[in-house]
């Protein structure tokens, strides 16, 4: 029997139980009218003590993907290769899957896409971006035309909590950090938030629903927070500014698109400086709606799990990713034929490569810090990676993107600075 028809019980054979998978157990306690039931959980960690029944948990996969009375598999482990592993043959299996995993999502979209089309099964996966914000399925079913003129937006909950604590409680980086971890925001390595991993991987699953691009994900310019100074922190207080980190994509004027992730200057006219902790925000663009802002919980138990939970009802209605950008329309492309406004800071004037830059705008150097604000073509940070050496630190400045640049525009406010500065 079809799970489109209610009388069809879900029975969701579940992969992991952790802060997600537990949050899903409880939320579908609590959820009679959708007739579902966590059948089995599969485990990686026997030994540890579970909220639920002890014959509900397993840890042999086949037991879930051989079940023929399991119809739907719900993937919420954090091992984006066991994961790959789990969805693919799940589909093969002919069950429909929701999926969580933005990691293996982004790495593996082409292939999955593929999948779902071969053995006609749903892959659903609006928890993997922004958790309890529906971004995906606006950006397939409401933006489903060209006037789409960008995307930005704070997509990890994790690095806003840490930002959100440092300017705001003045906690440290590592306090905040640990406080991210502890209260289930962090990914199990945490490296992946605070290096923009986990945003990169984000930005590449929205820039297929936005745009029918695909992409590997770490071929997309990306940094992360990790590498910012409390200098920095200092500096954007001094401007007025705080700091957040914002994955984007626009639409230059050549019709492509420029896509990054990279901390920004954010001040109060931006919705994104509204967005506190582990709240995700996202901000989109069209030529005629002008601007529309999209805020929620981006991570922890209960917001991801009530993504997962409006996927597992869009099932009973037959509820798929069209994939339209893709299927009805030609797909854009990336473009790095664009200058940016950025700041730059460095341990010491001698570290500044200052001849990349287009032109040197302003600059400033104290005992601890120099920064350096001036533009710079974004080739010069696609195809090197000098700028994420240890003791520099990159920030955009707001709207950063200079399209159509005219090397004119900004000569009469440029800095001259002499070689012998940097000497
Ligand atoms: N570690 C992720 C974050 C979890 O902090 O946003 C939600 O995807």
């Amino acid at each position: 029997m079809s799970i489109q028809d209610q009388k069809t019980k879900l029975n969701i054979g579940l992969f992991g139980f952790g802060v997600v998978g537990e949050g899903l157990y409880k939320v579908l306690e609590q959820t009679p009218t959708l007739n579902a039931q966590i059948k089995k959980v599969c485990i990686k960690h026997p030994e540890k003590t579970r909220n639920a029944p002890h014959e509900l948990f397993t840890t042999d996969a086949s037991l879930l993907l051989n079940d023929n009375s399991i119809n739907v598999i719900v993937e919420l482990i954090d091992d984006a290769d066991a994961a790959y592993h789990i969805v693919t043959n799940a589909l093969m299996h002919g069950k429909a899957v929701v999926s969580a995993n933005k990691k293996m999502i982004a790495e593996h979209i082409e292939e999955l896409i593929a999948l779902q089309i071969e053995y006609n099964v749903p892959f659903l996966y609006e928890a993997a971006c922004c958790a309890s914000i529906p971004v995906i399925r606006n950006l397939e079913e409401y933006y489903d035309n060209d006037l789409l003129q960008g995307i930005s937006g704070i997509v990890n909950g994790s690095t806003n909590y840490i930002l959100t604590k440092i300017f705001e409680e003045k906690i440290s980086f590592e306090k905040a950090l640990l406080q991210a971890q502890e209260a289930g925001f962090a990914e199990s390595n945490p490296a992946l938030d605070i290096e923009g991993t986990d945003a990169v991987n984000k930005l590449s699953i929205l820039l297929t629903h936005a745009y029918g691009i695909i992409t590997p994900p770490l071929a997309l310019v990306h940094t992360g927070i990790n590498t910012l100074h409390e200098a920095d922190a200092v500096f954007a207080k001094e401007k007025g500014y705080e700091i957040k980190l914002v994955a984007q994509a626009h639409k230059l004027k050549n019709g492509k698109i420029a896509a990054f992730v990279a901390p920004q200057f954010v001040n109060d006219s931006s919705q994104l400086s509204t967005v506190k902790n582990e709240y995700n925000g996202v901000i989109i663009e069209s030529s005629l709606a002008d601007k529309q802002f999209f805020y929620g919980k981006g991570a922890g138990g209960f917001p991801t799990a009530s993504a997962v939970l409006s996927d597992l009802s869009a099932l009973r209605y037959n509820y798929r990713y069209e994939y339209k950008k893709l299927k009805y329309q030609i797909p854009s492309a990336l473009n790095s034929d664009f200058y940016l406004k950025v700041c730059f800071s460095f341990k010491s004037l001698t570290q500044v490569p200052h001849k990349r830059f287009s032109r040197i705008l302003e600059w400033s150097s104290n005992e601890t810090r120099c920064h350096i604000t001036g533009i710079i073509h974004f080739s010069e940070l696609a195809n090197s990676n000098w700028w994420k050496q240890p003791g520099i630190s990159f920030i955009l400045y707001p709207d950063s993107i200079i399209d159509d640049f005219e090397l004119t525009t900004l000569k009469n406010q440029s800095v001259y600075l002499s070689e012998e500065v940097f000497a």
